[in-house]
């Protein structure tokens, strides 16, 4: 769309202003909070790393502690290219040589990505530009992967032990955590690891919030090659057992379904190629790439007091049609141990309210509401089950809910309409009182 010179100065100012808020509770919820970022060698090679780092460098200053284990296998390909005609990339077996080109090219790759981070990003001032401090060491105890199937891996090996104190120590004192895919055994000899498996064992003893992996694609694919956006483990497992996904995706879900088992709370697969994805991905309601749970992302719990603004909000233009009754943050304050509210990561997107009449062994559902934007994907329903759940623990007899546009969909979920004498008598006295002339249905339960 073209707007006029001066209007298009309006609207990015307006959609500035609406993408900066709908930021802010990810933002407070990250503060503090510990991110593992694995980055594919593929997006430390490429000319999308600066803005990338740039990224990474305001994660920081915004309160994340941040831990990067980073790829090498583009810069082995690029030594061995070089010098000698070897693979190592699709090799599991490392040699000697191997070896050595494993160390070399860790050490580039680490070289780079150290530089990249201490580079002033473009749009930061000299005097305010972030002072991360890199810390490196030997984090990571390995062992060797022996002999498999008859054959010996050489010094390719996996992680035994994670030191999680001495990386928590760093990012105590604010300083990035800095892992390459190299360990140390007890006798000194090092060995080759997995970038994912190094991930995995580093989120899980560190107990990260949050495992990103940033790569070249936007996430992971459905049979469709359509971007997933979100998935939980039972949707993870669903899709592994389908057998549909090329080896490298089917690792991201085995990982993601493991850590999420070991008290990783998400699982993030992201473009490290696609400038500001990990933003967007992290600060966005729409994200940019696939966010695993374990957990599906939806739950419906208790309204608390912060949760009052949001509420308002759903209610205000429902209001303003007269579909619902006014309610002001006075109301809300005395009421809200009533509601319930749908959340979905960081956000409200539906609410309900159970009013109970305990003598009369009725409750009355109240202030039934989803986003217009997440209507017709089931959320009314299972608020409406929440609620009938809650009266039904209560050993309530009777529920009613009063609407002027909903009825049907109250018929189709099992209400019948119902007289004013039905309802109980101190609901009668509101209901004549405000004139809304609502129409009345109820349901035994
Ligand atoms: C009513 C409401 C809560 C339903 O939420 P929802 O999450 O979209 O509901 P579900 O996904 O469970 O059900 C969607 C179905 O309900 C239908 N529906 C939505 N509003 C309806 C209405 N006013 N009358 C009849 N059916 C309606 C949709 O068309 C859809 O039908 P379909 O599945 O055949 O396409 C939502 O539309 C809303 O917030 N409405 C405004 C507030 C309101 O009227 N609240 C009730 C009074 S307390």
């Amino acid at each position: 769309m073209n707007f006029p010179v001066g209007n298009q100065e309006f609207f990015h100012k307006n959609q500035f202003i609406h993408d900066f808020r709908q930021a802010s509770p990810y933002i407070h919820h990250l503060n503090g909070k510990t991110l593992v970022l694995a980055i594919s060698s593929h997006v430390l090679v490429s000319d999308k790393l600066a803005a990338l780092a740039a990224d990474i460098l305001l994660l920081t200053s915004l309160g994340m502690r941040l831990v990067i284990i980073h790829g090498c296998s583009q810069f082995i390909q690029a030594i061995a290219g070089r010098n000698t005609a070897i693979s190592i990339d699709e090799n599991p077996i490392t040699d000697e040589n191997a070896l050595e080109l494993v160390k070399q090219a860790s050490g580039i790759a680490r070289f780079n990505l150290e530089a990249t981070l201490s580079m002033i990003p473009t749009q930061v001032m000299e005097h305010s530009a972030p002072n991360v401090r890199i810390a490196g060491g030997n984090f990571l105890r390995a062992k060797p992967l022996g002999v498999i199937n008859g054959i010996d891996m050489g010094y390719s090996g996996c992680v035994r032990k994670v030191d999680a104190a001495a990386i928590e120590e760093r990012l105590a004192h604010n300083q990035l955590v800095l892992i390459s895919p190299i360990g140390h055994s007890l006798s000194g000899q090092s060995y080759r690891l997995q970038v994912n498996e190094v991930a995995q064992a580093v989120a899980e003893a560190i107990r990260a919030e949050k495992l990103i992996f940033l790569g070249t694609q936007h996430g992971l694919l459905d049979e469709k090659q359509q971007t997933i956006s979100e998935l939980n483990c039972i949707e993870i497992r669903q899709l592994l057992a389908r057998n549909i996904t090329d080896k490298r995706q089917t690792e991201l879900l085995q990982t993601a379904a493991r850590v999420l088992e070991h008290g990783v709370q998400r699982v993030h697969v992201v473009s490290g190629l696609q400038d500001g994805s990990l933003l967007q991905e992290l600060f966005t309601r729409e994200g940019s790439g696939t966010a695993m749970a374990k957990a599906p992302f939806m739950r419906i719990r208790r309204a608390e007091n912060k949760d009052i603004g949001e509420i308002l909000q759903l209610i205000a233009p429902l209001e303003a049609a007269g579909i619902l009754l006014p309610r002001d943050s006075e109301y809300m304050e005395n009421h809200i141990h009533e509601f319930s509210v749908l959340e979905q990561d960081c956000y409200v997107y539906g609410c309900v309210a159970l009013h109970v009449y305990p003598k009369d062994n009725a409750g009355e559902l109240a202030c039934l509401i989803v986003s217009p934007n997440a209507r017709a994907r089931g959320y009314g329903e299972l608020l409406l089950a929440h609620v009938i759940k809650q009266a039904q623990q209560l050993q309530l007899q009777t529920l009613f809910a009063l609407s002027t546009h909903t009825g049907d969909w109250f018929v189709e979920r099992g209400f019948t309409s119902a007289t004013l004498e039905q309802l109980p008598p101190k609901r009668q006295q509101q209901y004549t009182s405000n004139k809304r002339q609502s129409k009345i249905f109820c349901r035994q339960l």
